[in-house]
Formats: structure tokens, C-alpha cells, sequence
């Protein structure tokens, strides 16, 4: 009898997800008709975690508070921790706030042997930051990234979502003064682009900065 009760007060949290009094949901309604569209393609709502949690990233300016995580795990209907555990386990999710820029220069082997290390180090001296940190102006945050996957054209900086191949440490402050004049706000920017990516469908009903056709 109580474990029924349980079973059925679990199962309508499931489909009814309920926010815990403390939170103020952030989700806009084009990201949350986004997440139910993603969430139709799954056999259950919490195996749309990972889109889901690159939703909050935008939707939460960029990274994932404790709120951001509370949010995905109540509109999943499953607990915080195991929202936290996803979030925490891969480095592309963001759990602390990024520069406008999220600079992630390859250190991997091939774009180390290319001068990876002396693109790093042009950078910390004209950002006056040191890799893991973020400019005082709040612009620029400076990552070391395993490989990305484009070493023929070592060395790789990633920014949002874009790679920038052959950076050297001349060419890397251009790219540098480039970013400067952008309005763009890359991490939100990579955020949307993963999720269109993963599920084509979404584009086409979410929000998000992109249009179908721009990805
Ligand atoms: S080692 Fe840098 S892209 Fe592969």
C-alpha cells in the first residue's frame, strides 16, 4: 500500500516535474519547449540530461549554478546529485562564470611540438591572466584543451564554437583584438550549437542565438 503510494507520488513527479520552493526557474519558454522536444526523442526525461544541461548553461548566462543544476534536475525529474555528477564529470560544462571569450588553447602533443606552450604564454603576457584564469574586465578566460581533433593544423585554439586553426604567437593577438570588437557571448554561443547538433529537431522549435540554417 505505502510503497504504491510511493510508486505513484514518484511516477507524477516524473511527468510533472515540481520546482522546489527556493528556486525561481530561469528556463525561458523557448528553452523549455526546446528541452520537451529534445526530451521526446528519449524513453525517459533524465536521458536528456546532457542537452538539458547545455540549456541551463545558457540559460543561466553561461554556467551552471546550483540553481541552473536544481532546475535540470527538477525539470528531469530526477535528483540534484545525479545532475551534478554529469555536470561535474565533463569539463565542457562551465560550473564556474567564463570571460565573454573562453579562450582553450590545444596542448595536446602535435600542437605542443607546433608551439602551443609559446601561444600560451603570449597570451597570459598580453591578457596579464595565467591558464585557469579570467581578466579582470571580465572578457577573456584562458584554458589549456586536450586535443581537438584538428592537429593537422596545430596549433588549435577554440573559442565557443569555433576553432581557430594554425595560431601562433603573433597571430594569436590578432585573434585576440578580433574577439575584442565581437558582441558575441561564445560560451552561450557553443551551448546552443551542441544542442542543435545532438538533436536537429530542436532547432527548429527552441530558441537559442542560431537559425537552423546557420549550423
Ligand atoms: S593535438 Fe591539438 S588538435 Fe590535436
Amino acid at each position: 500500500m505505502i510503497q504504491n503510494g510511493i510508486n505513484t507520488l514518484a511516477d507524477s513527479y516524473i511527468t510533472h516535474p515540481v520546482a522546489q520552493p527556493e528556486d525561481k526557474m530561469q528556463f525561458s519558454e523557448e528553452a523549455v519547449a526546446e528541452l520537451e522536444e529534445i526530451i521526446s526523442h528519449y524513453p525517459e526525461r533524465k536521458a536528456a540530461c546532457l542537452p538539458a544541461l547545455w540549456i541551463a548553461q545558457r540559460e543561466y548566462g553561461g554556467h551552471l549554478t546550483p540553481a541552473a543544476i536544481r532546475e535540470v534536475a527538477t525539470r528531469l525529474g530526477t535528483s540534484q546529485t545525479e545532475v551534478e555528477g554529469v555536470a561535474t564529470f565533463y569539463t565542457m560544462y562551465n560550473l564556474r562564470p567564463r570571460g565573454r571569450h573562453h579562450l582553450e588553447v590545444c596542448t595536446c602533443l602535435t600542437c605542443a611540438v607546433m608551439g602551443a606552450y609559446d601561444v600560451v604564454h603570449a597570451l597570459e603576457h598580453a591578457l596579464d591572466i595565467s591558464i585557469g584564469e579570467t581578466t579582470a574586465d571580465g572578457e577573456f578566460t584562458l584554458s589549456e584543451a586536450e586535443c581537438l581533433n584538428y592537429c593537422g593544423n596545430a596549433t588549435v585554439v577554440q573559442v565557443g564554437d569555433h576553432y581557430f586553426p594554425d595560431i601562433s604567437p603573433s597571430n594569436c593577438l590578432n585573434l585576440v583584438e578580433e574577439l575584442r570588437k565581437s558582441e558575441k557571448y561564445t560560451p552561450a554561443l557553443l551551448a546552443d550549437s551542441l544542442v542543435k547538433i545532438q538533436t536537429p529537431g530542436a532547432s527548429l522549435k527552441g530558441g537559442g542565438s542560431f537559425k537552423a540554417e546557420e549550423i
